[in-house]
């Protein structure tokens, strides 16, 4: 009676088959991609000296309530209490993770550190182009570099990047700020209390995303005097490194200025001035970050969002009561990477697999050759799919189309007999009879150039 019970409960629940909201299931092809995205991404960092590290999916809460931002806490977290009554999280980021782990041991290192990772986090968002609950970020980070040179070596390592996949400076920007500079001119000049510039932030982050009566209902909650308010209008107004040089000095912060034009000269230098645009509104949610700050935006107009943020936070490791060491790193996202790369055709064709041989035998008492030879080839780096049972001639070849062979092998009555295998060359259909014992011979033609 009680199984018909159940038997009749579990009818009536219908699993659904679509993974979570914001997530998603990567199948074959999803995951040729991202590998595809992964490999550029290490080869670059690998190329600058950065070092893999990894850290845990779950942190404790208070790690990132200490310099995360309240958007982070009160609306992106997902938190739950362990079974040991602690309130953990599923990580959102990883730069408290990193911060965490180098103020383990960053007293002993050799500096600068120079580390990256690509773990996937987790943001309660809502699901959008571009945004998910579940993205891979790949993050490099520097930590104890002189003032500015860690900045431009990390500006960079991000240049690199996109370059690797064939952009140039027509596909994307990067627009920077500082600050330093907000900080100089609203808390030293205009006077605003710490709070007020912390609200100041927030407003500042959102300029560019709300309508202009949102923005000034934003600014009268803030109870600015009317200097300081049309300081921050004229603020918002820069354009561009020379409006800004023009700002400071109509403001008389001549440091800053001087601070901020050695920055531009070595950016100038280094070859980077064509990527780097200045912009008042670019200052992260993150409250963590304490100089230059940038965010790398597609310039394509379908896919006007950025691909990647970042900046330098000089006290993170305060929160673990240990010495200032100043970090600068970026984070870039998988999703909004493959947006931009498709919005530019950067993406190459990953619909099939990637493999060098289908081999197939057409009876029986092929599967021991094709089992030996598959093996043997194998050992010598090609990548072998074999076929588990006999397979007729005219299916042979739209089964090793489908699987991404670049060349298909018969093991038929005739091959056995003279023990050889037929390798047929897909794309100009080149076609060879090879004993199997000269496996150097196979190799040669397998490894060949095609011919169109
Ligand atoms: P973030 O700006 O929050 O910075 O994220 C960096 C990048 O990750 C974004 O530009 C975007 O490409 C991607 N991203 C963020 N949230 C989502 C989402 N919900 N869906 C898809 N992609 C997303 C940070 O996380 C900093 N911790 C980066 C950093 C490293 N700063 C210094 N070091």
């Amino acid at each position: 009676m009680n199984r018909e019970v159940n038997i009749e409960v579990k009818k009536k629940i219908e699993l659904s088959k679509r993974p979570y909201k914001g997530t998603r299931d990567l199948f074959p092809s999803d995951k040729r991609i991202q590998e595809y995205l992964f490999q550029k991404m290490r080869e670059t960092a690998l190329l600058f000296g950065y070092e893999p590290y990894d850290g845990p999916l779950l942190e404790e809460v208070e790690l990132y309530k200490a310099k995360s931002g309240e958007e982070l806490i009160n609306e992106q977290i997902y938190s739950f209490t362990d079974r040991g009554d602690r309130l953990v999280a599923i990580r959102p980021e990883m730069t408290p993770t990193l911060a965490r782990m180098v103020s383990q041991i960053y007293k002993e290192a050799a500096r600068p550190l120079r580390w990256y990772a690509i773990p996937n986090l987790m943001r309660y968002e809502k699901p959008q182009k571009g945004r998910l609950r579940e993205h891979w970020q790949f993050n490099c980070d520097i930590f104890g570099a002189p003032s500015s040179v860690g900045e431009l070596e990390i500006l960079s390592v991000s240049v690199h990047l996109l370059k690797n996949f064939g952009a140039t400076e027509n596909d994307f920007e990067i627009l920077i700020n500082d600050r330093h500079i907000v900080d100089d001119v609203f808390k030293k000049k205009f006077k605003l209390s710490s709070e007020q510039i912390y609200r100041l932030y927030k407003i500042i982050d959102r300029a560019k995303k709300v309508p202009s009566d949102t923005l000034d209902a934003m600014m009268t909650e803030l109870m600015l005097e009317p200097d300081s308010k049309k300081g921050l209008y004229d603020y918002l107004e820069i354009k561009n490194f020379t409006d800004l040089f023009t700002f400071l000095d109509i403001l008389n912060l001549s440091t800053t200025k001087e601070y901020f034009q050695n920055f531009t000269n070595k950016i100038s230098a280094f070859n980077l001035d064509k990527y780097i645009t200045y912009d008042p509104t670019i200052v992260r949610g993150l409250d963590y970050y304490t100089g230059v700050v940038f965010e790398i935006y597609d310039k394509h107009p379908d896919n006007r969002r950025a691909l990647c943020g970042g900046g330098a936070y000089a006290n993170l490791l305060e929160i673990f009561n240990e010495e200032p060491l100043p970090g600068v790193g970026f984070g870039l996202g998988d999703v909004t990477l493959k947006d931009f790369l498709s919005s530019h055709n950067l993406l190459p064709d990953f619909t099939k697999p990637d493999n060098d041989l289908y081999l197939t035998f057409q009876s029986e008492e092929g599967e021991q050759s094709a089992w030996n030879l598959a093996t043997t080839l194998r050992q010598h780096g090609v990548k072998v799919t074999l076929a588990l049972a006999p397979i007729k001639f005219n299916k042979a070849i739209p089964l090793a189309t489908r699987c991404g062979a670049r060349y298909v092998g018969f093991l038929a009555e005739t091959e056995i007999s003279e023990n050889a295998v037929t390798l047929k060359n897909l794309k100009n259909s080149e076609q060879l009879k090879i004993s199997i014992t000269n496996i150097s011979n196979i190799l040669d033609f397998i490894t060949s150039k095609d011919i169109d």
